[in-house]
């Protein structure tokens, strides 16, 4: 226990070696699991670090009946992708992110986390060990699905005396199936103010299966959370963005500094996108909310898109010309329509819309047809 992995160590596994890919049908993966070759698995105790964790075959685990993720739901999960580029390479996208979000997650849950090198590195053995699931390229995408939990018994309501850490992948297709309409939700909430809503908790998740049922059953593709204010708060498993177009003179926009983090990232995915050399960058409304965005195109003598999150009233839903949702599994997905007390709103999709812009800008850095001035991708 204790022991730090240094680096990247090539496993002894080469699930590839057998031939290049898998034999399945590339052309109809959707979002569900579909068994790779193996996973990698790490334990440590209570106040103790994780140590080297083992590649295994992917298969059923053993777990205690007294654990604490299966009594109190003391668990987290993570998502992120590998892509294979045109000339054969595998990209991951950000991961030391997930590993950042695991820890933060993990304090908020009374849990051991794994750092973030060896997170890293699990998800790189897993990725690597299960290289011939990973699709061809613009056939998807090998989603990775990091895991950590609460596995010594308990009884009584506290945090569990050992922790297990799993990654396991799969290959997946799009999300959701066929053009997004969604509905707002009103009865169900999915998080509370100082609940656990920012961050992956695996009971996070399961409160919702109720509405989406719901939802699907009215023939709607998924579900609009707001909060109890009735502010807007989420799709079931995305983020999303509402876009308004604005005509203003460059000056007035020019006082705005961006700060955050996202913001500037998606501000610079714009200059590039638009190709525009300038590097100012524009202050925005400080928020409080940490999962709704609004985009304001402004167009001026350039052409500059404002990023802000902030608390969004569901009735602006109404002034929005475009709408699109964001996340690990989704990408970047534009919204066909939302309905809200049974009136319909209608949205732009498809050429010269922000979403579809942002999908092109996303997915290109993510495949390498698009050059990663970011240092976003990480080569297998
Ligand atoms: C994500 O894409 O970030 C998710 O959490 C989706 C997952 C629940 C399938």
């Amino acid at each position: 226990a204790g022991a730090e992995v240094e680096g990247y160590n090539e496993p002894s596994v080469n699930s590839h070696v057998n031939g290049e890919y898998a034999k399945i049908n590339w052309d109809v993966l959707g979002f569900g699991l579909i068994p790779t070759d193996y996973m990698y698995i790490m334990n440590c105790s209570k106040d103790q670090h994780f140590s080297q964790g083992t590649l295994t075959p992917f298969g059923k685990i053993e777990v205690n009946p007294s654990s604490g993720i299966l009594n109190y739901g003391q668990g987290l999960f993570e998502g992120l992708k590998a892509h294979r580029t045109a000339n054969g390479r595998i990209l991951l996208f950000r991961p030391e992110e997930n590993a950042m979000r695991m820890k933060v997650g993990a304090k908020r849950m009374c849990m051991q986390a794994p750092t973030v090198e060896q997170f890293v590195n699990a998800v790189k053995q897993t990725v690597h060990s299960n290289k011939r699931w990973v699709p061809p390229p613009g056939k998807g995408a090998m989603y990775i699905r990091p895991l950590l939990m609460g596995s010594g018994p308990v009884l009584g309501v506290a945090p569990a005396s050992e922790y297990t850490f799993i990654t396991y992948a799969s290959p997946v297709g799009n999300y959701h199936k066929g053009v997004l309409n969604l509905i707002v939700e009103e009865k169900f909430r999915r998080a509370i103010p100082g609940g656990t809503g920012g961050v992956k908790a695996v009971t996070n998740y399961a409160i919702i299966y109720k509405p989406i049922a719901e939802a699907k059953a009215k023939g709607f593709t998924d579900v609009l959370f707001l909060n109890a204010e009735k502010y807007i708060e989420e799709v079931s498993t995305t983020n999303i963005f509402l876009v308004k177009t604005t005509s203003a003179r460059y000056y007035e926009v020019e006082q705005i500094t961006l700060t955050r983090w996202y913001e500037l990232e998606l501000m610079t995915m714009w200059y590039e996108l638009e190709q525009i050399t300038s590097t100012r960058w524009y202050e925005l409304e400080q928020t409080t909310s940490t999962r709704c965005y609004e985009l304001e195109e402004i167009t001026s003598t350039r052409y500059l898109l404002i990023v802000k999150e902030r608390a969004i009233p569901v009735g602006e839903l109404f002034d929005a010309e475009e709408v699109f949702c964001t996340g690990t599994a989704v990408g970047v997905n534009s919204v066909n329509s939302i309905t809200y007390q049974d009136t319909r709103i209608a949205y732009k999709r498809g050429a010269g819309t922000v979403g579809q812009k942002l999908y092109e800008m996303l997915t290109g850095i993510q495949t390498g047809r698009i050059e990663d001035k970011m240092g976003w991708t990480v080569e297998l």
